[in-house]
């Protein structure tokens, strides 16, 4: 597996606007954006690898965001500029069967969501737009499914169009598949439907948001690896097969059950079997009918929904500690049995527990990015300091340091506004 450390940018902390108006200038002919498009990141609290399921995640979106300002253009054309160099200018026009660029290329971002809104609306107009981004690449943080939500509604707006926000989550949730990824529709439902200062409990098919008040003395720290897991690239492969062995586990369960004749489960989906059957059942279940790696993903599959559930009532409670036990549960299980977790986001995990959390565990696919830790506003300074000398000391690393550690600020959805 090919894990790469390297300088992710120096534009994603890139706030103010005036630069990236400038740097359109250049890039379009001197004509003005009309507009921009933000669309935020998120840390997801716990729920991972539960949504491609049909099973429920716990995420809150960030303050750190995609954004593109925009010009709308008279044909179906769709250029794309981004101030982060790593990523040439991308153009292609609209239609609802757009050639993909190579596996891995960022233009595959843009055309995922302009190929279905094309589908499901009919011809549309393109646009010009520069991509500027806050949120560190391939981190966990959802910058890609950002990046998607963004286009989205870029194009929707420049159509004068628009289409309700769920089934806009759900349509390109579809829609980033195009880009190669088996994923879930974490990232489009929080990017879409978040509430400043809350975090929300989603579930799917069909999708709902159950906001959740994030307690006001809660902190959520975002501590990166610095080591990029490119679900792009590598990391896709790796993530895609968790997807399948999901399924193949549940093909076995749905067949033994079956076979014992237990009525109407010949169909049995996740979310039914993790309603009808205890979690003691469950995991018998699993031991009964599994083996080796496809017990594994079983059993985190199943654990963790129980966590999910745990969790909000504990965010509801405001009983920081058992939600802290919780993380810390999760990131065991997506360690052993979900096989995810990496040396250094283990490492980062130890150290947040030395540094004083209540609990700490990886958040997004994993593989690499960032770990998200708990903790409250008396021990925030500790934790952070610990974070700080005991990873980020290393003269060699290029970052500054509030782009890979920060508080998460629990923010609100995607919008359009006037530049
Ligand atoms: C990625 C995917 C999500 C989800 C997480 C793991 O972020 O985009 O849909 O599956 O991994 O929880």
């Amino acid at each position: 597996m090919h894990q790469r450390k390297d300088n992710m940018g120096s534009s994603w902390q890139d706030h103010g606007l005036s630069a990236p108006v400038e740097a359109f200038h250049e890039a379009f002919d001197g004509l003005p954006p009309t507009h921009f498009s933000r669309a935020p990141g998120r840390v997801n609290l716990i729920g991972e690898h539960t949504d491609y399921n049909g099973l429920p995640v716990l995420p809150m979106a960030l303050r750190q965001e995609v954004r593109i300002l925009f010009r709308p253009r008279e044909d179906g054309t769709v250029r794309m500029a981004n101030r982060n160099p790593e990523f040439p200018i991308r153009s292609f026009s609209l239609s609802e069967d757009i050639p993909p660029d190579p596996a891995g290329d960022w233009g595959n971002y843009l055309k995922a969501p302009c190929q279905a809104l094309t589908g499901l609306l009919g011809p549309l107009r393109g646009l010009d737009g520069l991509v500027t981004s806050t949120l560190p690449v391939a981190s966990g943080l959802s910058s890609s499914s950002a990046l998607v939500i963004a286009v989205a509604q870029a194009l929707l707006h420049a159509n004068e169009t628009q289409v309700p926000t769920l089934d806009l989550a759900e349509e390109m949730a579809r829609a980033e598949r195009y880009t190669g990824t088996q994923g879930g529709g974490m990232d489009q439902a929080i990017a879409l439907g978040a509430r400043a200062g809350h975090a929300s409990r989603v579930e799917f098919d069909p999708l709902r948001l159950y906001e959740i008040p994030v307690p006001p003395d809660w902190r959520f720290v975002v501590a990166h690896t610095l080591v990029r897991a490119e679900k792009s690239g590598w990391a896709r492969e790796a993530y895609n097969q968790r997807n399948q062995e999901c399924q193949e586990a549940i093909r076995r369960i749905r067949m033994a059950l079956s076979e014992s004749e237990v009525a109407g489960t010949e169909a049995l989906t996740y979310p039914e079997l993790t309603a009808r059957f205890s979690i003691k059942n469950l995991l018998e279940l699993g031991r009964t009918h599994l083996s080796g790696p496809l017990l594994g993903r079983f059993r985190h599959v199943v654990t963790e929904t129980l966590r999910v559930y745990r969790s909000e009532e504990a965010m509801r409670q405001e009983d920081l500690l058992a939600f802290g036990i919780l993380m810390d549960a999760s990131h065991e299980s997506l360690r052993a049995d979900y096989e995810v977790s990496s040396p250094e986001l283990d490492r980062l995990v130890a150290l947040a527990r030395e540094g004083g959390a209540a609990g700490a565990r990886l958040t997004g696919a994993g593989f690499g990015g960032c770990v998200v830790a708990l903790t409250d506003p008396f021990r925030l300074d500790r934790l952070m300091r610990t974070l700080e000398q005991g990873y980020y000391r290393s003269p060699r690393h290029p970052h500054r340091l509030r782009d890979v550690l920060f508080v998460a600020q629990p923010s609100g959805g995607a919008s359009v506004e006037e530049v």
